[in-house]
Order: C-alpha cells, then structure tokens, then sequence
C-alpha cells in the first residue's frame, strides 16, 4: 500500500469511528488531515452526516472546507463558544507516550490552541511518524515574532538545539505563518524530554508557541492516535 493509500486509510477510520451528527469539530492540517477533512465532505453530502459545525486550524483546512461546503466557524463564534467535541488532525512524530510534534505544516499555534479546546482529540499518522523519542530526526517547530528571531535563537541554542530559520518555497525568504510569525526549526543532538521543553521554550519571551504537544499540566490530553499500516490495518493507540 502506497502511503498517500494509507492516509486515506487512516482518516477514513479516524472519523467512522469518531464523527457524528451535531458535533462541533476541528478539523487538522496536512497530508493526513486533508483526506479527514474529505471524508466528512463525502459523508455531509451522501446526508450519512449533518449539522456538522467546523473549526479549522489553516488557511489550508478553511480553503478544503469551503470548496466542499463543509460549514466553518471560529473557537469566537457564537455557535462554537470556545469549545469542541473532537478534533482530528495529523503529526510528525508520535512517542510511546502519545506525546507529538506537529507544525510541519507551520499550523501549529492554531492547532494546538484547537487540540486545548477539545473534549476529545485524535491524531492521524502513517506508521512512519512513530518514534522512541521525540526531536531527533523532526525538527521541533518553533513560532516566534520577527523581531525576536535572533534572541529566540540564542535561548534555542543555550536548550541545546541546532536552530534553524524556515525558509520559503516559491518566496524569498522566511516562510510566514497563517498568523504573521516566523518559524525556527530546532534539533536535538541527544533526546530530549518533551514536557520539559515543553514549557520552558514557551517561557522565552518572542516565542510564541512551540510544537511539543505532551498535554497540559494537571489534565491529560493525550490524543488517541490512529496508525495506518502498510498491511492496511489500522491500530488505534489510546
Ligand atoms: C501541520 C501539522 C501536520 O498535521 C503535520 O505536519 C503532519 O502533516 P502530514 O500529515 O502532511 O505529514 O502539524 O502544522
């Protein structure tokens, strides 16, 4: 099975198993998201699904929503008032720990100010995200405003991180977030602990939001991770 197959795959599963009439959902970003985000398209237009009421967490997701006419809302609007049932999305890597890094994409401040809003959250992933420890072969993204690149980046490296500016694909220069920002791709040579790191690259002022997803103090918000094999299964981790 060839992996975009197994993407389809997973997303598919991810919402039979998850998503139903009435709910407020957020809808994720990527290459694993996008097929979700198809998925409830086809089900609202087949009427198997109805009164769907989405949050996405991109211009990407919001430009897929609209071209299906799935209904979309902000975590602000009236209908939505700051709260989710379930939020399915992608991610980079997973740990044993169901701890991520997302932002691959550069979606991961909306995404995880979406994941905290959710009562019920998944994430969707080819077999090939999966790792012992988090940060070695993905890079960590790290949102950070423009005019803090350079001390942002001197704090990286004090954490022991190889920092590197996101460059753009068809634009010169930086990539730009969905909300202004630059990002700073960051390595670690030896593991690192992700809730640790967590925290504390949050804590460096100019930093606004990092891709460590380990589940905020005092409440667990592991998501549910569905793997999609090669073989064609798929395993749900919770
Ligand atoms: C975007 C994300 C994505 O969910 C993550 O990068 C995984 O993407 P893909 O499914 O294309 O590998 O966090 O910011």
């Amino acid at each position: 099975m060839d992996q975009t197959t197994i993407k389809e795959m997973v997303a598919a599963s991810a919402v039979d198993k998850l998503v139903r009439s009435g709910m407020k959902l957020g809808l994720g970003t990527g290459s694993t998201a996008i097929p979700a985000v198809r998925r409830v398209g086809a089900l609202l237009a087949s009427g198997e699904l109805c009164d769907i009421l989405a949050v996405p967490t991109s211009f990407q997701t919001t430009i897929e929503c609209e071209k299906l006419g799935i209904p979309i809302f902000s975590l602000n609007s009236r209908e939505i008032d700051g709260s989710l049932d379930l939020t399915i999305d992608g991610a980079d890597e997973v740990d044993p720990d169901n701890r991520c890094i997302k932002g691959g994409g550069g979606a991961l401040l909306l995404e995880k100010i979406i994941a905290y809003a959710s009562a019920q959250y998944a994430i969707v992933v080819d077999e090939s995200k999966i790792v012992k420890n988090l940060g070695l072969k993905f890079p960590v993204p790290v949102e950070v405003i423009p005019e803090a690149r350079i001390p942002v980046t001197l704090a990286l490296e004090k954490l022991g991180a190889e920092v590197k500016l996101r460059e753009a694909v068809r634009k010169a220069g930086p990539v730009i977030t969905d909300h202004g920002n630059f990002i700073l791709d960051i390595l670690f040579g030896t593991a690192p602990d992700p809730s640790a790191l967590e925290a504390e690259i949050n804590r460096i002022p100019g930093v606004v939001e990092n891709g460590f997803f380990t589940g905020p103090a005092g409440r667990v918000l592991r998501p549910a991770i569905f793997i999609g094999h090669g073989n064609g299964n798929v395993e749900r981790r919770d």
